[in-house]
């Protein structure tokens, strides 16, 4: 029987691949299309999650592992609530709506997967690294979307006025429930 988080996987669609090449083009795109902060913020926090999973695999140890883990957990869930907060809702407004729902569904997926990842007693196990791949495709696949896609058109969509508020909301959002740690710098 397929587990909740296999349903909402399914829901959502498969999860295409992309190598790194292709990966670094879309980001040198995306950095010379943004123009607003909130969009040039979130190419930094993208990166900094990048680096956060990198430092998860090449954990040395257990004990590492688990704190780098629970770094990498902290900064994916800063990084999506104050896209939820304020981004994916004007989305919603500036006409894609589908898309919204589309990038809630796999931030959702990703904090169900972050928590089963956390379940795994073996951190130096295959089961692990197998989880913690899963999850790092995952969400490079929806940093790509959103890259490539989603804020691209909604920068371009939006008023100055709300590029300025997705601007300030998303950072009060991120540093809200951050409380002030310095992950990019
Ligand atoms: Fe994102």
């Amino acid at each position: 029987m397929a587990t909740f988080a296999e349903k909402a996987q399914e829901m959502i669609g498969m999860t295409p691949t992309y190598d790194d090449h292709q990966r670094a083009a879309i980001r040198a795109e995306a950095k010379r299309h943004a123009t607003s902060t909130w969009f040039k913020t979130i190419l930094d926090h993208h990166e900094a999650i990048e680096a956060a999973f990198q430092a998860v695999k090449e954990a040395s140890n257990a004990t590492q592992r688990a704190r780098l883990q629970t770094e990498l957990a902290g900064l994916l869930t800063g990084h999506s609530i104050a896209e939820e907060a304020i981004i994916y809702p004007f989305m919603k407004l500036e006409d894609s709506a589908s898309d919204a729902k589309h990038a809630y569904a796999e931030q959702a997926l990703a904090k169900m997967q972050m928590v089963a990842l956390d379940q795994i007693k073996d951190k130096m196990s295959e089961e692990y690294t197998n989880k913690l791949e899963e999850i790092h495709d995952a969400v490079l696949h929806h940093m790509i979307e959103e890259e490539r896609d989603f804020f691209p058109k909604l920068q371009e969509k939006a008023t100055p006025a709300q590029n300025r508020k997705m601007t300030q909301h998303y950072a009060d959002e991120f540093s809200r429930y951050m409380k002030g740690e310095a992950v990019v710098a």
